[in-house]
């Protein structure tokens, strides 16, 4: 299984924040965004993940994460996408990188309080995806169920949404996915949409649909941002990351010192 992180976009709805970073390197609580869904993967024990940055934070991604992972044998590629083009491009970008294997894709502004590991873990065919009850459904991808649970339909940011469930943004495939991307034509809004993979799948029964219990969070606006410190705070969903993560932050504070070192002498 491999693992990719989509971490680009334009992030206009946290505007200035983003004019000086990226929303996945902001602050949600003790650390930069971008260490939860990087917790998701690691905590599933995907060692190869790869980040897709936009082209203007490239370099900060780099400073952060570039070298503090190897040692714990977590293999980091980074590649720009230059024009938000939809979810659905990671699938594209990342083609050499998939090969042949399953992936898991977690959005870099998606924080999750379940731990979901052992699901992706368990995956084995077919498409895997998590719902959510939300108040407002109509800025997600939406799914209907019908009275068994079973997923019916999946619409995205529907004007009348057929559900209050919505799809939250952790999407694991198998190597199908690559072929679906790549067939895609983009939507009304120019985007090539994650929704329009979900459907495919779910057109050949192949799409499971979890619902998930804790809190969940798509940290994109100044509320939810806010918000998102507080749940991790309130939950202590710090405290249960995976302790590969905490060790890689503890290294880049030894680097930095190291550096600072060097330069009084
Ligand atoms: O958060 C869950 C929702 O994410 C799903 O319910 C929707 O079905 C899905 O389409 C998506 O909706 P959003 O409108 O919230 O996606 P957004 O444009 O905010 O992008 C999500 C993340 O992906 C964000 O961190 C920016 C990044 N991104 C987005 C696009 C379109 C990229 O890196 N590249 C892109 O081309």
């Amino acid at each position: 299984m491999k693992g990719i992180i989509l971490a680009g976009g334009t992030a206009t709805r946290l505007f200035p924040l983003t004019v000086t970073t990226s929303k996945q390197l902001l602050p949600v609580y003790d650390r930069q965004m971008i260490f939860y869904p990087l917790n998701i993967l690691i905590k599933a024990k995907i060692r190869e993940i790869l980040i897709i940055v936009a082209p203007e934070h490239s370099g900060q991604f780099l400073n952060l994460l570039g070298s503090i992972f190897e040692k714990f044998n977590i293999h980091l590629e980074f590649k720009v996408q230059k024009v938000p083009r939809g979810l659905a491009d990671a699938f594209i970008l990342g083609k050499t990188f998939i090969g042949q294997e399953a992936v898991t894709m977690a959005l870099g502004d998606n924080i999750f309080e379940d731990d979901l590991s052992e699901k992706i873990r368990k995956f084995k065919k077919g498409g895997l995806v998590f719902a959510k009850r939300v108040p407002d459904p109509e800025r997600f991808g939406v799914v209907e169920f019908d009275k068994k649970g079973r997923a019916l339909s999946i619409e995205e940011k529907p004007l009348k949404p057929k559900s209050s469930f919505c799809l939250t943004g952790l999407y694991v495939y198998d190597n199908q996915v690559v072929k679906f991307a790549r067939g895609l034509k983009p939507s009304s809004r120019g985007e090539i949409e994650i929704t329009d993979i979900n459907r495919q799948y779910l057109e050949q029964k192949m799409l499971k649909v979890e619902k998930i219990r804790g809190a969940w969070l798509d940290a994109g606006t100044y509320d939810s941002l806010l918000e998102a410190g507080r749940i991790v705070r309130e939950k202590k969903i710090f405290a249960k990351m995976d302790p590969v993560i905490d060790k890689a932050i503890l290294c880049l504070n030894e680097e930095l010192k190291a550096i600072a070192k060097k330069r009084l002498f």
